[in-house]
């Protein structure tokens, strides 16, 4: 039996990359790892909207650094790219099986050594005009898919951060 927990325990959020682009057969497996998450009823109606043009990566950071309140903010950091992730918008597990995903795809690209980070407002991004119009390029209608959230991803600048310490106090039992 494989044994993910090393990965889990020092796997941290990155927010320095190198402009390097990831290899395709890379961000594909980060990818893979998304859609094979677990989501409610096996329902699978989350999807990735992976993102490589440098153009579009920038337009969505900042897009999204708005929503922070931070004009010309990168809400990405630079990472040469984002995989975002947008589910149903009538599917009664859409946060839950969108979080699931993101979480997946963190882990896997922990454990093929890039750098990543879970970025928010990943709804609100896709609901300015500027966003939805970034979903339409790419196929998708934004009246049927609702933004949850982003994983960027890429080569870190600098060193891996040490694990956080885990707080205690947060299991309880009864036995
Ligand atoms: C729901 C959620 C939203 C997050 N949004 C952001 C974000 O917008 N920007 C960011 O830099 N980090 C974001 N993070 C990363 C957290 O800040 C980070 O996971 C936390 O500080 C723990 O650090 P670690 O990932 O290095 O262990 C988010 C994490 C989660 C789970």
């Amino acid at each position: 039996m494989q044994d993910i927990l090393d990965v889990l325990k020092t796997r941290r959020s990155i927010r320095k990359y190198k402009e390097d682009p990831v290899p395709e057969e890379l961000i594909d497996r980060v990818i893979e790892a998304g859609l094979c998450a677990p989501t409610g009823m096996n329902r699978q109606e989350t999807i990735i909207l992976k993102i490589t043009d440098p153009e579009t990566v920038r337009t969505l950071g900042i897009i999204n650094g708005k929503r922070m309140g931070k004009d010309e903010f990168d809400a990405f950091y630079g990472a040469p790219a984002v995989l975002a992730v947008l589910s149903a918008k009538d599917s009664p597990t859409a946060l839950f099986d969108g979080c699931s995903v993101i979480s997946n795809m963190l882990n896997e690209a922990a454990s093929l050594g890039l750098g990543g980070c879970w970025i928010h407002r990943g709804k609100e991004q896709f609901e300015t005009e500027e966003g939805a119009a970034i979903l339409k390029k790419a196929g998708i209608d934004p009246d049927q898919y609702e933004g949850v959230d982003n994983v960027i991803i890429g080569y870190i600048d600098g060193e891996m951060p040490a694990p956080h310490p885990v707080k205690d106090g947060r299991v309880f039992r009864i036995e």
